[in-house]
């Protein structure tokens, strides 16, 4: 076998999100290389990924360094990228990518993060011909389908979005959201991206009439990806977890930060982090149920004349993400994408199509609708 043969790369695929990421591979046919930094971990969440007698995949165990990391992905066509948090482990995966040549993919909803990828790498990977599509997932590959929906609509220019949502965080997902808290992020008001000055609370109304605090989250990828879409001049989002102790939790983490721990070197305070990450996940979650973890998008687009909503109810962020890496890999390795360089994920794959793919798993349904 040529590494032509498995053009995908699943890396972290014995986490939580990389086995949905190798199941959804393998329902659309598309042969992978399960790689990550341990065999028999890696051997073991294969065993558990539903179908995977029938696929065609190759297990490789790999360094999470530069020169590893291109050893493998050299000859391919995609890396999924399921390593977070992705500011401590994304680096030399980026890197390894553009080296090798190969279209990235990655699963972060941190902005910091996606800013940084459009900064530092943007303009080599358009250079080489190269997608580099962060936050191919959930979040936020679901709110910015609902948004591009708004903006089929002309005039609208302000994107006003809002998420409510069930999860369960895996052990990752708790490490991201509290690595986040220690980076300022940004809305986009008035073309400009402007700073939060620290977490933002805010009361969001659910399709449903329930009040709910919501914060910033981090400040979401959206302003990032519509600061570089010349119809939008305003874009601001808030989530909202239906688990209410989470914002707390977030404001409680950012004080003691701001009180404590911006002193203590990044090698010492990812231990601290990690054991707080600790009390909100303890272990790999059980596998999501579809009858529980559901989330609602929201989006008012509005310009002076015009008003329009679209609204988003998914299930399964997690199963969601999974199908997200899939089809876009699937796409890629088929396809000279749309556009390359730093891109959203419905910049390369279209926001209509992206949505097809979710209706046809039944992950979510849309609706969208002018006000005015
Ligand atoms: N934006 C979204 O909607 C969304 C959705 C899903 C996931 N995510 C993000 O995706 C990331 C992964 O989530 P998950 O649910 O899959 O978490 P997980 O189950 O904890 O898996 C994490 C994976 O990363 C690997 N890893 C951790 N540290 C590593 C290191 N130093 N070197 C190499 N590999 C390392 C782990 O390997 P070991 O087992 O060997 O440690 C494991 O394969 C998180 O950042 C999460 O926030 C985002």
């Amino acid at each position: 076998m040529t590494s032509a043969d498995y053009p995908v790369v699943v890396y972290g695929a014995n986490g939580y999100t990389g086995r949905l990421v190798m199941e959804h591979l393998r329902d659309l046919s598309v042969p992978f290389i399960a790689a990550g930094r341990n065999r028999e971990k890696l051997e073991a969440a294969c065993r558990l990924v539903p179908g995977i007698e029938d696929a065609k995949y190759e297990i490789q165990v790999v360094d999470n360094t530069v020169e590893d990391l291109t050893k493998l992905l050299t000859g391919r066509k995609v890396v999924c990228n399921t390593v977070g948090p992705f500011m401590r482990f994304g680096p030399p995966v980026v890197e390894a990518a553009l080296r090798a040549g190969v279209h990235y993919l990655d699963t972060s909803g941190e902005q910091h993060w996606v800013l940084r990828l459009r900064e530092e790498y943007g303009k080599d990977f358009a250079k080489t011909g190269l997608a580099l599509i962060p936050s191919t997932a959930c979040m936020y590959g679901l709110s910015e389908i609902g948004a591009r929906y708004c903006l089929e609509t002309p005039g609208v220019d302000s994107l006003d979005m809002t998420e409510v949502a069930q999860a369960v965080p895996t052990v990752a997902s708790a490490q991201t959201i509290l690595d986040a808290v220690r980076y300022s992020s940004s809305y986009l008001q008035d073309n400009e991206l402007v700073r939060y000055p620290g977490i933002e609370t805010s009361d969001i109304v659910t399709p449903s009439n329930r009040v709910l605090k919501a914060s910033n989250w981090g400040g979401t990828s959206n302003p990032i990806w519509f600061a570089q879409d010349g119809r939008v001049r305003n874009c601001k989002m808030s989530v909202a977890m239906w688990n209410q102790e989470l914002y707390k939790k977030e404001l409680e983490l950012e004080r003691a930060y701001k009180v404590q721990f911006q002193w203590i070197p990044d090698e010492q305070l990812y231990g601290i982090l990690d054991v707080m990450a600790t009390a909100i996940t303890p272990g790999t979650p059980p596998r999501e149920r579809r009858q529980v973890h559901r989330s609602i998008d929201v989006c008012v687009g509005s310009g002076n004349n015009v008003m329009v909503k679209s609204t988003m109810i998914a299930t399964g962020g997690y199963f969601t993400t999974g199908l997200l890496q899939a089809y876009a890999a699937r796409r890629l390795i088929s396809e000279t994408p749309r556009k390359v360089g730093f891109a959203s994920p419905s910049e390369v794959f279209g926001h209509r199509e992206l949505m097809g793919s979710l209706q046809s798993y039944g992950y979510a349904a849309i609706k969208v609708e002018p006000l005015v």
